[in-house]
């Protein structure tokens, strides 16, 4: 029997105590109004996600041209700070600590929403999202993404955030930039791994820069692309250190161009949660049908991830999380 009890343990990251080791994953669940503002019903689903110390909120667009799908969140603009600001007051009162993950969604967006071409490192097909073919992005549209994620992420702390998460998993813009087998280019952002995370970098640096250091920095790094070609696990950890260096506060993991959901069964990303792990010293948060107790408390025990995010059972049941530390309360 593994000591579950380790799950309700604090953790302190600088100023920030987290009550327990859960995390809500985030999730998008498309309840935003149609130009992306945070709306009452969100609010409400939000209050009720109780129990999890750290709350992620869904992908938020950093740009209308990078938008996934309808009713997404936006923080593309300042009309947005005052949606969220009422959304990281519902966190708070919940005692959670509440971070916003902001995406650009590249070849993966939605045209027919958007209005706008879609754009990628390479015009090739995204074999994830399978979209239609993207324009490549000139240096000068890289540097204003750029720009639009630092932006965003200062959004997110105006409204009263704890801090921000960069998406780069499943398949949208960063991701592109990193696999091989979305990044074709020969410039200074494509060929080397070097320089295919190089744009993930630059904005880790420059968001740290804007932000100041008592904001959380979290970026959600898909460590795999699950696709022959693709990212291998040991480029994943390699970008990993590479964040840690550019001084990330904590590490969220998942799939590179593929989501994790192509895979199946309980805690089916471990090997690559430990893998991480092992290569990197800030707390890393791990994701993937773990909602076991005892598998949960057993990764945490043996150091092999910090805190265990769920996604499907808080979106079935807004306050899983709760229930099962109620479970653990009563068990240990
Ligand atoms: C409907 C849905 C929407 C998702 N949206 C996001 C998202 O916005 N950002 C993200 O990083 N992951 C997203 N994910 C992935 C989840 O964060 C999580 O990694 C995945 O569901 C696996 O965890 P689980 O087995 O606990 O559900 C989404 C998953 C689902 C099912």
């Amino acid at each position: 029997m593994t000591n579950r009890s380790i799950l309700l343990a604090n953790l302190t990251v600088k100023n920030f105590t987290f009550q327990n080791r859960y995390a809500c994953a985030p999730f998008d669940i498309a309840t935003a109004s149609e130009d992306g503002l945070v709306t009452e019903e969100l609010l409400s689903i939000y209050e009720q996600r109780k129990g999890p110390g750290l709350i992620i909120v869904e992908q938020a667009a950093v740009a209308r041209q990078g938008q996934y799908r309808e009713r997404l969140i936006y923080v593309d603009r300042d009309e947005c700070i005052e949606g969220l600001s009422k959304m990281a007051d519902i966190i708070h009162k919940n005692n959670q600590i509440g971070v916003v993950q902001i995406n650009h969604a590249g070849s993966a967006a939605d045209i027919n929403l958007t209005g706008m071409e879609a754009v990628a490192p390479s015009a090739v097909v995204n074999p994830g999202s399978k979209r239609s073919v993207p324009r490549e992005l000139t240096v000068d549209k890289i540097h204003e993404i750029r720009k639009q994620f630092v932006d965003a992420a200062l959004r997110v702390k105006k409204a009263g955030f704890d801090g921000v998460e960069i998406h780069n998993c499943h398949g949208f813009l960063l991701t592109q930039f990193l696999s091989p087998l979305t990044n074709l280019r020969t410039d200074e952002y494509g060929g080397s791994l070097e320089n295919r995370s190089r744009l993930l970098l630059e904005i880790t640096t420059e968001v740290r820069e804007a932000v100041g250091e008592d904001f959380l920095l979290l970026v959600r790094l898909g460590l795999d692309d699950l696709l022959p070609g693709g990212l291998t696990l040991e480029e994943g950890c390699k970008v990993a250190e590479m964040l840690e260096k550019a001084g990330i506060d904590m590490l969220d993991t998942s799939s590179g161009i593929l989501p994790p959901m192509v895979l199946k069964g309980p805690a089916m990303l471990r090997d690559m949660i430990r893998t991480v792990k092992s290569r990197v010293n800030v707390p890393v948060i791990g994701a993937g049908e773990l909602e076991n107790i005892d598998i949960a408390a057993d990764m945490v025990e043996k150091g092999e991830v910090d805190f265990i995010a769920l996604g499907r059972p808080i979106l079935k049941q807004p306050n899983f999380v709760e229930e099962l530390i109620e479970k653990i309360k009563n068990q240990v």
